[in-house]
């Protein structure tokens, strides 16, 4: 009925499927030494096949050093160790094509591992091929400040600050040079103004898109440019430097021209990772004729943010969550497609952020999963919201394993001089990486049948109820309610391609929305609350449709008595 609604300039691929993400370090570990691997995750592609998601985008996998498990990388052409080979590599990717799903790959070119033969050679070559492939800089003649990196008599070029918290910058006694890194010291920025830097770059890339990969993730893709001068940022701000090189002088050429030289060839799938970008610019990112296809912004991210950031906790209000959503669902005429995602590698469990991971567990697992699939965009489900994963108690830090959570924690320690892990654990609990990290759970027995070795990071204790095999052995689980939700995104175009409108975008509990295309229209009615609330649907006729529901018995009723986190999805007739 609506399938001619839709123009072929409209569609793609990308926009029809649903994402799976893979956290390889923490899925499946198939030869019990405790890490993932990619014979692991081949293990697990008839799970991923039923729970019908069209397209997985895998954690970097290349061989690293894995100070930043992974994003740190050393040799863009080889696979880690520990995960596997290439041919392992190969057979999934031939896996998943055999089940009709495809593969993104999760590409870090910001910077790469000081271990990377590039910046060994930089290192110790100033005049050679190399040396200009990273951003070196001999300092400041004057004394640096004590915590500075460094020798005394010079400082680093500015104030910039590493997103892991200290200074961007560190100095080599090798090359007798400070150089920048935006995240760990072993992370050195690349020279994208070099286009030697740019055309290795390129090269990399057509490298697996011709083993027929269908796209790439990129990480941290608009930091990619800095400004030549390095001025100083504002001290204020929560990552120094963030003015300058966030959406930098540079970055559209070097992405248009990724686009033109690589991406143009091929039909793949591109979402760029932008730590600070609004509709406007995630418009011109993308759209018809920017160089990516999507984008991934954080602003509903940070609102339980405190007041200095991150590593602090504030109160956040489900009208705001609305707004924010939905200007990345409207904002510049609806012509920025979004790209739709409540939890990653870098999030705590949403369940436990935006929902009840005690009481209303079901509820709101299934009621955010409900948003995030009959929203605008496409959606990316990462490892383990599907059973409605939770948050995880550390004991002590020494349980925690990410460098970003370790160094940001370090130094809140000492700004605020607490000497005990128990007065900043509540804030560590609420915002460590290592939350979605924790082993996938697969099963009630001991390392939730994850590894049948020691487990290189904590498996939640909470496996024992919460796990694929119970959640599959009972029909009201959130591993059921997410296929069922997948299956309907499937077979509704509306869902896809429909428009967005938000009702009651003031009301304190209710998330109400339709999406329209053509004569067909569903509405979503979620209640974000604990408690019961009564609404009145602003023209919700009583013999809509039901599609799905995260309760059963749903009387029809106008106005609705709607149940806590209950979350329902209605085809207006
Ligand atoms: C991105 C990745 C994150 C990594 C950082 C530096 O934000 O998602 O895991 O630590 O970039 O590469």
């Amino acid at each position: 009925m609506t399938r001619n609604v839709v123009s072929s300039e409209t569609r793609a691929w990308w926009k029809e499927a649903v994402v799976y993400q893979i956290y390889p370090w923490s899925f499946n570990d198939s030869d019990g030494d405790g890490v993932g691997d990619l014979a692991g995750i081949i293990e697990k592609l008839d799970y991923l096949d039923e729970l019908g998601v069209d397209v997985v985008w895998l954690n970097p996998v290349y061989d690293s050093p894995q100070v930043d498990n992974g994003y740190d990388i050393s040799n863009y052409r080889a696979i880690h160790d520990q995960f596997g080979s290439i041919e392992e590599w190969q057979s999934l990717l031939d896996g998943l094509h055999a089940r009709e799903m495809r593969l993104i790959m999760d590409l870090a070119v910001n910077h790469t591992s000081d271990e990377h033969d590039w910046f060994r050679k930089s290192e110790a070559n100033p005049d050679g091929e190399y040396g200009d492939y990273y951003l070196w800089h001999p300092g400041r003649r004057t004394v640096r400040a004590e915590a500075s990196p460094g020798p005394a008599d010079r400082a680093p070029p500015n104030n910039w600050e590493s997103h892991f918290g200290g200074p961007a910058w560190a100095w080599s006694d090798v090359r007798e040079e400070y150089y920048l890194h935006l995240y760990h010291e072993r992370q050195p920025d690349l020279n994208w103004a070099n286009p030697a830097v740019r055309a290795e770059i390129h090269d990399l890339m057509r490298f697996w898109l011709e083993k027929g990969i269908d796209g790439f993730r990129l990480d941290v893709i608009n930091v990619i440019s800095k400004p030549e001068s390095y001025p100083d940022g504002d001290p204020r701000s929560g990552w120094i430097g963030r003015e300058h090189f966030v959406n930098g002088p540079h970055v559209m050429d070097y992405l248009q021209e990724l686009h033109d030289e690589v991406f143009a060839e091929y039909d793949a799938m591109t979402v760029g990772e932008m730590p600070d970008v609004t509709v406007e610019q995630a418009r011109a990112y993308t759209g018809e004729d920017g160089p990516l296809d999507m984008v991934f912004n954080f602003d509903h991210m940070r609102l339980d943010f405190g007041e200095t950031g991150r590593w602090a906790i504030g109160d956040w209000s489900l009208p705001e969550l609305k707004a924010v959503l939905s200007e990345w669902q409207t904002g510049v005429d609806g012509s920025v497609w979004p790209s739709m995602f409540f939890e990653n590698h870098d999030q705590p469990r949403i369940v436990s952020r935006f929902g009840d991971d005690e009481q209303f567990h079901y509820e709101s697992a299934t009621l955010l999963g409900t948003i995030l699939l009959t929203l605008r965009g496409t959606p990316f489900v990462y490892q383990g919201q599907e059973l409605g994963m939770t948050n995880c108690e550390f004991e002590s830090l020494d349980e925690l394993r990410d460098v970003d959570t370790i160094n940001n924690v370090r130094m809140l320690m000492d700004e605020r001089g607490v000497s005990d892990y128990s007065e900043i654990r509540d804030l560590v609990e609420h915002r460590a990486r290592d939350n979605s990290r924790t082993p996938m759970q697969w099963d009630s027995s001991e390392h939730a049948g994850f590894t049948t070795g020691e487990p290189w990071l904590p498996v939640n204790p909470n496996h024992r109820e919460l796990n694929v095999a119970d959640e599959r052995a009972r029909p009201n689980s959130v591993l059921s309610y997410y296929e069922s939700l997948i299956d309907l995104r499937d077979e509704s175009e509306t869902l896809v391609y429909g428009e967005y409108e938000l009702l009651l975008p003031d009301h304190e509990s209710v998330f109400a929305f339709t999406r329209t295309l053509g004569d067909d229209q569903l509405l979503v009615v979620c209640n974000f609350d604990e408690g019961y609330t009564s609404v009145r649907i602003p023209g919700l006729d009583p013999a809509s449709e039901l599609l799905l529901a995260n309760y059963d018995d749903v009387p029809h009723q106008s106005p609705l008595d709607l149940r806590p986190f209950e979350a329902r999805i209605y085809r207006r007739t």
